[in-house]
This record gives structure tokens, C-alpha cells and sequence, in this order.
């Protein structure tokens, strides 16, 4: 049992971070207790914001002996509900915000080391700085932070050429549980010691310790871009189109994103600026884009070719090139305003899942007819990283209205869709992790052995369970049911994060 924690403790904690790194107040304190999505609130008598990784070890060290919870949280952008406190009030909250230092940069090594408190763009930037590309790029870049990228295991629309937020980390600063530091900060790209320790972190969003500086690779700077609008009769098209694109020797290939007609129409009704950039309508869309380090011309020419090629052969429908900057800034507004159109447009019911890419145009029919036949009021806005084989698979409120009848069928829905992944052997989260919301389904969707395995390392490296309590795994502590519509279903209303 964890327990709460006493006057003399929170004195101790407020002591180590001093006066600046002390919120206590609730309006200070509000911004923590509830995720970006408002699907779960939770209570803190305390978040801290430590300055420099000593004090975070301080503050393990005395949760620990005081067998205490800790919330770590970074940009609070997760959708899990990952960073709120239980309900229970008992939790301290340990925000990284302040430990934001880029310690080091090394262009040679193609190496950039921050803290977890630094922004993902700030990163970004740094190594723009540099002449290198740091590629993680997700819609939430301005508010997300890289010790919540790495927790959660970021995806994002580059994952297509440079992988996941794990394919990125050379080496990792962790605090244990028990406030031991894991200085694992190494820049090498070649390390055959034993367990890869770090592959252990990434991805426990918060559950086993806390990430404090991550050691991140670096990749020459893109000088070339080629972005395309590509429209399509079916997800079958796509696919065909990514394998077109690929064996054409397209190498350079970055970002696949699969875009259905209603989700274009919903950035045109609710995001100002945006209108449909085609001149006739189309069931579904594709962005694309290609880069290169080199000042080429011939890319250009490459898609160009390759598109039109598609389009003799009847793949594509037609096909847009951005010519220059703000061509390409409206192409990828296009996409990446669909999370806030969806918002604006109502409540929705979520899936992240993936499955293999052949099988995505199968898989989109059969989960699409199988939600029809259980909410034939709902909206489907299914989109996402095609080039990854994987799909937001969204079922949106008929028409912005409360509906209550509809969110009654979030399970149902929840179901059918996660039950329809499992026989395809894919995913139920994909990139936004299980924190709080799908910790009950990875009982149902994990192996019980990779389960076993899970719970085993936890026991391991969190022996009294006091690091994030509740979350991606069950835990003694109490944890809140979701509040209002509940699992799955997302606010109209959900706000920029704290
Ligand atoms: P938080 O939400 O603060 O925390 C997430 C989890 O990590 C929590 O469990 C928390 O306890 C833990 N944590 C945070 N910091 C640490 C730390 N230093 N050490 C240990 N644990 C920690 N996600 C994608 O994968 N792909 C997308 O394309 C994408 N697009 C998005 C677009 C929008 C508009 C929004 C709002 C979100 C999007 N997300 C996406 C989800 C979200 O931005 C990511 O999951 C992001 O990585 C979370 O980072 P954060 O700093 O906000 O973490
Ligand atoms: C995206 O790909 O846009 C996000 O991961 C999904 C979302 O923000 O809902
Ligand atoms: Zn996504």
C-alpha cells in the first residue's frame, strides 16, 4: 500500500526544490490535474519543479523510504491520461518544466543532449541551429517535452525514414525509483554491453523511473523538400501508391499520410485559411513528402514522374506539388489541423491502433462496416501514418450535439475496433501509449507472458510501486474512473496543455 504523504514530508520535498520550485496553490496547481483530452481529473497536495537531476534523485529518495507516489509529467500533451494524479490526492506531482538545459551538442557526432524538460521544437531548433535535423515532429511540438516524447515513445509523421522516438536515443539520464541515477548519457552508436537498460524506459511512460536527459541522434539537415497533395479512390490506392514510390527508388521518402474526405472537410469548416485545394472531389487523400541533404533537383522531377506515372496507371486521381513554402505549410496544416477540426467539430470516440500496411485497406473496410452497424449516427475519421501502418480510427458525434446515446456505445465501439485489431495481430496503441485510459484493455490485448514479463521488471525497478501509480499497469493505489463521457471520448472543449 502506498501511503499519503505526511506534513514533515511535504516539507522536505518543498525544501529540496526550494521557494521557485514549489507550486502549491490550486490555481497553480489546476493546470496538473486534468489531462489534454479532460477525460480524467485527479488531486495533488503538491507539484514540484525540480532544476537539476540531483534534486529529482533528492526527491525519489525520500518518496521512496516514505513508499509515496510520484506523477512524472512533461508537457501534459499525452492522451492517455499518463500525467494526472488518482483521485485519491496522495500523489506527488514531479514536473519536469525547469530541467530544460541543452547540455551539449556535438555536430560530429551527429549527438545533441537536453534535458527532459526541453521542449520538443526548442530541440528542434538547436540542432536547426547546428546545420542537423532532429526528426521527431508531432503536432503538439511546441508544448510536448522530449522527457514526455521518450516516456511515451512518440511517433509522429517522420517515422516513415527515421523511426519512433526510441529509434532516436543514443543514451539515457535516468533516476530510479529509489533516487539512483543511471547516468547512461553515452553518444555511442555501438554498445554490446549486456540488457540494453535504456530500450526499459522508453515507452514505461513514467512507471519505472524518471528520464531526467536523453542523449538524441542527429541527421544531416534536409535542403531539399518535395511535398505533394495526393488524391485517391481508396486506402488500396495509397498502399499501392507507397509501394510505386518506394520501388521507383524513392528513398528519400519522410512523411505517408492518409487523409479521408470528411477529415479535409472538417479542417475546411473549422480551421480558418483552409479550403480544398482540388478542383473536384475525392473519397481520400494522401500527403507526401520527400527530402534530401542535398540541393537536388532531380527529386523533384523523381515524385514528379513517379506521380504521373500513377496517374496513366489509374492509382492516383490527381496529384498537387507545393511550389513553394507556404504551398507546403498549407498541405501539412491540412493534416496536421485535423486532431483540432475534430475537436471543434465534437466530442469523438479514439482508436491508435496498427496493423500491417498490406492489410491496412482490409482492415479499414472491416472496422469501418463494423462500426456502422453498432453507431450508424457516428462519423468515421479515419486518418493517419499510412506509411507506418498506422491509423487514428476515429468515430466522431453526428453533429457536434451531446449525445449521450452515441458515447453509450464507446465500448461497443472500443471493442469491436480493438477486438478487429487483435485479428489482424496489430495494435491498440500504435503512439500514444496506455497510461491510464487503455490500461485495462493491455490485459486483455497483451501476451500473458510478455504481461508477466512487464509486471516482473516493474517489481524490479519500482519495488514499492511508487512511480506513476495506476498507469499502464494495475497498481494498489487508487485510480479514478474517467470522468464525463469517459474512456475514449474526447471534449469538445479540450484545451492547450498547462
Ligand atoms: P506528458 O503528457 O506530460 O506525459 C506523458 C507520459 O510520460 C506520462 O505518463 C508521464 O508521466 C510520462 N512522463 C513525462 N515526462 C517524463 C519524464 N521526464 N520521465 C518519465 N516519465 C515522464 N503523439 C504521437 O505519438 N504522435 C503524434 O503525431 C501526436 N500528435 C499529437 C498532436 C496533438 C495536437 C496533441 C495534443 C498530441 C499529440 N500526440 C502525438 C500526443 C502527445 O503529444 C505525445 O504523447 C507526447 O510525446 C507527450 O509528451 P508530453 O511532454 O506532453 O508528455
Ligand atoms: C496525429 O497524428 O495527428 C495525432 O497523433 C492524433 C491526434 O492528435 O489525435
Ligand atoms: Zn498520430
Amino acid at each position: 500500500m502506498l501511503n499519503a504523504p505526511t506534513t514533515e514530508l511535504l516539507n522536505q520535498l518543498r525544501h529540496i526544490v526550494g521557494p521557485a520550485g514549489v507550486l502549491d496553490q490550486p490555481q497553480d496547481i489546476a493546470p496538473f490535474l486534468v489531462d489534454h483530452r479532460k477525460l480524467y481529473r485527479g488531486r495533488t497536495p503538491l507539484v514540484l519543479r525540480p532544476d537539476s537531476t540531483a534534486q529529482v534523485s533528492s526527491i525519489l529518495r525520500l518518496c521512496h523510504g516514505a513508499r509515496v507516489g510520484v506523477v512524472p509529467v512533461g508537457g501534459n500533451t499525452g492522451y492517455c491520461g499518463g500525467a494526472t494524479p488518482s483521485s485519491g490526492g496522495h500523489e506527488i506531482v514531479v514536473s519536469l518544466s525547469r530541467l530544460k538545459r541543452i547540455r551539449h551538442l556535438d555536430p560530429d557526432n551527429y549527438a545533441l543532449t537536453a534535458e527532459a524538460g526541453c521542449v520538443l521544437a526548442v530541440a528542434q531548433q538547436a540542432a536547426a541551429a547546428a546545420e542537423r535535423l532532429f526528426p521527431l515532429s508531432l503536432g503538439s511540438e511546441g508544448s510536448c517535452q522530449l522527457g514526455g516524447n521518450l516516456s511515451t515513445n512518440a511517433g509522429g509523421t517522420a517515422v516513415l525514414r527515421y523511426g519512433m522516438a526510441r529509434d532516436l536515443v543514443l543514451g539515457l539520464e535516468v533516476v530510479l525509483s529509489d533516487g539512483r541515477v543511471l547516468d547512461d548519457l553515452t553518444g555511442l552508436r555501438k554498445n554490446n554491453t549486456g540488457y540494453d537498460l535504456r530500450d526499459l524506459f522508453i515507452g514505461a511512460e513514467g512507471t519505472l523511473g524518471i528520464i531526467t536527459a536523453a542523449t538524441l541522434k542527429l541527421y544531416p539537415l534536409p535542403r531539399t523538400r518535395v511535398t505533394a497533395l495526393v488524391a485517391v479512390a481508396e486506402p488500396a490506392s495509397a498502399v499501392a501508391l507507397l509501394a510505386y514510390l518506394r520501388s521507383s527508388g524513392s528513398d528519400a521518402l519522410t512523411t505517408f499520410e492518409l487523409i479521408p474526405r470528411i477529415a479535409l472537410e472538417l479542417v475546411c469548416q473549422h480551421i480558418a485559411g483552409m479550403s480544398d485545394p482540388f478542383d473536384a472531389i475525392h473519397p481520400w487523400y494522401v500527403l507526401l513528402e520527400a527530402s534530401s541533404a542535398q540541393v537536388i533537383d532531380h527529386l523533384t522531377e523523381e515524385i514528379s514522374h513517379t506521380l504521373a506515372r500513377a496517374l496513366a496507371d489509374q492509382l492516383v486521381r490527381d496529384a498537387l506539388l507545393a511550389h513553394n513554402a507556404s504551398q507546403r505549410e498549407f498541405f501539412w496544416r491540412l493534416r496536421e489541423a485535423i486532431p483540432e477540426a475534430q475537436v471543434r467539430a465534437g466530442g469523438s470516440i479514439k482508436h491508435d491502433v496498427s496493423v500491417s500496411i498490406s492489410d491496412l485497406p482490409a482492415f479499414i473496410a472491416e472496422g469501418a462496416a463494423l462500426c456502422r452497424r453498432i453507431a450508424p449516427e457516428g462519423v468515421l475519421v479515419i486518418y493517419g501514418h499510412l506509411g507506418d501502418g498506422s491509423l487514428h480510427f476515429n468515430i466522431n458525434t453526428p453533429d457536434g450535439g451531446e449525445h449521450p446515446e452515441f458515447f453509450a456505445k464507446k465500448s461497443a465501439l472500443n471493442h469491436a475496433v480493438h477486438d478487429l485489431t487483435r485479428t489482424y495481430r496489430g495494435s491498440i496503441s500504435a503512439e500514444h501509449g496506455i497510461g491510464q485510459l487503455k490500461r485495462d484493455d493491455l490485459v486483455q490485448f497483451k501476451q500473458p507472458v510478455a504481461l508477466q514479463v512487464m509486471h516482473a521488471i516493474k517489481q524490479a525497478l519500482d519495488p514499492q510501486g511508487i512511480m506513476n501509480p495506476g498507469k499502464v499497469l494495475a497498481a494498489e493505489a487508487n485510480h479514478q474512473t474517467p470522468s464525463g463521457r469517459g474512456v475514449g471520448a474526447d471534449t469538445p472543449t479540450a484545451s492547450a496543455p498547462p
